[in-house]
């Protein structure tokens, strides 16, 4: 028990004491690019390895991890991230701290257990859970929803986090008041979706342990600059996804140890002058989705050594230079989502620590010459979605350090080579779906771009993957939402590792293919009208069962299978080629409709000849058998001439009854007359 006892001490006092060391924030300067994050179960830490140096599970060389870096920031988790840097300078003179504390822990150890044990008469509310974080940090939290009051008197005074949230079906309702002195060593606090509907009067004072405090997804309306009173080490405030339309001036003015301040998803129309008051240190600053629509460029008066800016979606049609005049550290600048129509030359004059720069869903038309020639530090660029017709030869000039190029979805039909030599020797990512590009164009740009290794084309209309037409360089391709009807083994790249190829027209995929694809790491298949006959799929069947290629893969046609997994499919299901007459179905060649056309057309005109000599023999052999009657009535009257006839009683009588028979008559009359003798003789008609 005892020995239970010590050891538990052990852990608990040493990863306090690691929390000591990383809780500290430091805010990653990207300067030392390429960045490799590197995920561990702590979250994500930052490392500027050489990439020589990488781990054996990345590819080499690919300082481009920055693109999926900069996907996780994209991801809302980067300011807590943030927090958890690991400065690797740091953890020689940490571990002599834990010789030191160690030394002294063994003097100490006894007055320490019954200090302990005094304290571990920890609660824990119903519905709560009560648990030491990975760093040994007690956290209480209470995620079921339905709360009313936050149990404070059931709560371990001396957890150091505390988070109340809610499922989205099962808010809380919730109001804060001052409620939180008794938590000595309160370091963070979360409030979720609780239905908060104001902050109060100093609710934290006394708590001036409190570093991080997330009030986000609550129906707050205003902020004013008593609600933040005596958190003097508040190092991150998230106000998200509220419903904030009024902040007071120097709201934020106590919070001078601030670092992150996130706004997103509010209803905030201005930014008041001096809203921002005693923020020095603020680095990080998301404001993303509220309608600000203008900006008044003096409110960064109060926050220069921002590096962190996000103002997506907020109905920006243009933004006052000035703002990047006083923001000379911003390292990150989301302007994407919103109605900016024009970029001028010197646009970001001032941003020379600029390292990513987004500009996506705008309504830019063109990027003029030199553009970005002061951010020479930019790594990754993001145009897509705007209305980019033309590149100007000069845009990327000076761009020599980027990294990824996103132009996706404008309206590109043509770059010029040139215009891509300024970023060739850097460039690693490319992403030019959505536009476009022949491929003979494409081959130019995938010549002149020569360290690219991550490709992204999809949406391009293309109809065929030509052998070796993707350079062996390439290691992740997009090719999906493209019309490939086939595809073989040599279009692939040699070192090719992740492939999506989804939404094309595959019906099939032969062995070697199949065999290749299975040596990727990741491949997407889905969307292709696999075609489930023994001609298109037997390779695939061959395989379906070894590998997780097909897992999510359903025939088609033939309409028997169409709608069926390919895994679920049995060899005795499959038809043979053409066996069944539904299996061309749902797409007919070309040729095939052809055929059965013309051979339709040749059985109709045959029948339409048949239809007609039958009823000429028909018709003619009724007239000569009315012929013959009235030349033996002829012969009986004793006749010489037609108008005869016509006086006849019995003819007048007959007329109406058949109009046809009439004019048949007539003319036979008419024949008749012609030539009475024959056919008398005759007494039969051999042809008109
Ligand atoms: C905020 O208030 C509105 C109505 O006032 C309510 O419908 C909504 O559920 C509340 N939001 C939360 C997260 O409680
Ligand atoms: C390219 O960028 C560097 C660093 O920002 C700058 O010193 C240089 O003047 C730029 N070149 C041009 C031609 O603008
Ligand atoms: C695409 O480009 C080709 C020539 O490169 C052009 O003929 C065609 O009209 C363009 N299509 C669209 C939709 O712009
Ligand atoms: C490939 O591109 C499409 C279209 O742009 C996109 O939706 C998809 O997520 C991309 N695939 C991968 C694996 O990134
Ligand atoms: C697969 O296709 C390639 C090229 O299209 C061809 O050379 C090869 O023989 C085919 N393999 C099989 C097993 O059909
Ligand atoms: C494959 O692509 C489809 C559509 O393009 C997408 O819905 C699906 O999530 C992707 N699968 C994987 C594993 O990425
Ligand atoms: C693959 O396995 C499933 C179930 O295990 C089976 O129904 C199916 O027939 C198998 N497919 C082939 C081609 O053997």
């Amino acid at each position: 028990m005892i020995v239970l006892l010590l050891a538990a001490l052990l852990f608990q006092f040493s990863s306090t004491l690691t929390y000591d060391f990383t809780s500290e924030l430091q805010f990653i300067s990207l300067q030392e690019i390429p960045p490799t994050a590197v995920v561990n179960n702590d979250g994500i830490s930052f490392e500027s390895k050489l990439p020589e140096e990488k781990s054996a599970d990345l590819p080499p060389d690919n300082g481009g991890n920055y693109g999926d870096l900069i996907y996780r920031f994209r991801e809302n988790k980067d300011a807590l991230l943030l927090r958890e840097v690991i400065i690797t300078e740091e953890l020689s003179s940490y571990e002599q701290t834990i010789r030191w504390m160690l030394l002294s822990w063994h003097l100490l150890s006894p007055s320490l257990i019954i200090l302990w044990l005094c304290s571990t008469h920890s609660l824990c509310p119903e519905f709560c859970s009560c648990k030491q974080t990975e760093k040994g940090q007690r956290k209480t939290a209470c995620p079921k929803g339905g709360m009313h009051h936050i149990p404070t008197s059931e709560m371990d005074a001396s957890m150091e986090i505390l988070e109340i949230s809610a499922p989205e079906d099962l808010p809380n309702s919730l109001s804060i008041s001052p409620v939180f002195q008794q938590f000595k060593k309160l370091e963070e606090l979360v409030i979720r979706r609780s239905n908060v509907l104001q902050i109060g009067t100093h609710p934290f004072w006394g708590v001036p342990t409190l570093r991080f405090l997330d009030l986000s997804l609550n129906n707050i309306t205003s902020v004013m600059d008593h609600n933040f009173r005596g958190l003097v080490n508040l190092v991150e405030l998230n106000l998200d996804g509220n419903r904030i339309g009024r902040i007071q001036v120097g709201a934020f003015k106590h919070l001078t140890e601030l670092r992150v301040l996130t706004l997103r998803s509010n209803l905030l129309s201005e930014l008041v002058p001096r809203i921002f008051l005693k923020l020095v240190k603020l680095h990080v600053l998301k404001l993303s989705g509220n309608e600000l629509e203008e900006i008044d460029p003096e409110v960064f008066k109060d926050v220069p050594d921002l590096r962190v800016l996000e103002l997506r979606g907020c109905g920006l049609k243009r933004i006052n230079t000035q703002l990047y005049h006083l923001l000379p550290y911003i390292t990150h600048l989301d302007l994407g989502n919103n109605q900016i129509q024009f970029l001028s030359r010197d646009e970001f004059l001032d941003l020379h620590r600029l390292h990513v720069l987004k500009l996506d869903g705008n309504m830019l038309p063109v990027v003029l010459e030199k553009t970005f020639t002061h951010n020479q530090q930019l790594k990754f660029l993001c145009l897509a979605r705007n209305r980019l017709a033309k590149i100007t030869d000069t845009a990327f000039y000076n761009l020599t350090s980027l990294i990824e190029l996103d132009i996706s979805y404008n309206k590109l039909s043509g770059i010029e080579a040139v215009a891509l030599t300024h970023i060739a020797d850097s460039l690693q990512r490319l992403v030019i779906s959505g536009n476009n590009f022949t491929l003979a164009l494409l081959k130019i740009i995938l010549q002149t771009l020569y360290r690219v290794w991550h490709l992204e084309m999809a949406h391009i209309k293309l109809k065929a993957l030509p052998e070796r037409f993707i350079p062996d360089r390439i290691k992740k391709l997009n090719v999906s939402w493209n019309e490939l009807s086939s595809i073989s083994v040599q279009a692939f790249p040699r070192q090719l590792i992740e492939l999506d190829i989804s939404n094309n027209e595959l019906k099939g995929l032969n062995d070697s293919v199949i065999q290749k694809l299975e040596t990727l790491k990741f491949v997407n298949l889905s969307g292709n009208p696999w075609t489930c006959t023994l001609c298109h799929i037997t390779p695939i069947l061959l395989h379906v069962n070894k590998t997780n290629l097909f897992k999510q893969s359903v025939c088609a046609s033939p309409t028997s299978s169409s709608g069926k997994k390919l895994s679920e499919l049995s060899v005795k299901e499959v038809k043979a080629c053409g066996g069944s007459s539904d299996s061309d179905k749902k797409i007919p060649s070309d040729k095939l409709t052809l055929l059965v056309g013309l051979l339709c057309i040749v059985v109709l005109g045959v029948l339409s000849v048949i239809f007609v000599v039958v009823s000429c023999v028909k018709m003619h052999a009724g007239n000569a058998e009315r012929r013959h009657k009235r030349a033996v009535e002829r012969a009986e009257n004793n006749l010489d001439n037609a108008t005869a006839i016509f006086s006849k009683g019995e003819l007048s009588f007959k007329f109406p009854l058949d109009l046809t028979e009439r004019r048949m008559s007539v003319s036979t009359i008419d024949e008749i007359k012609k030539d009475p003798q024959q056919e008398m003789s005759n007494g039969s008609v051999t042809g008109i």
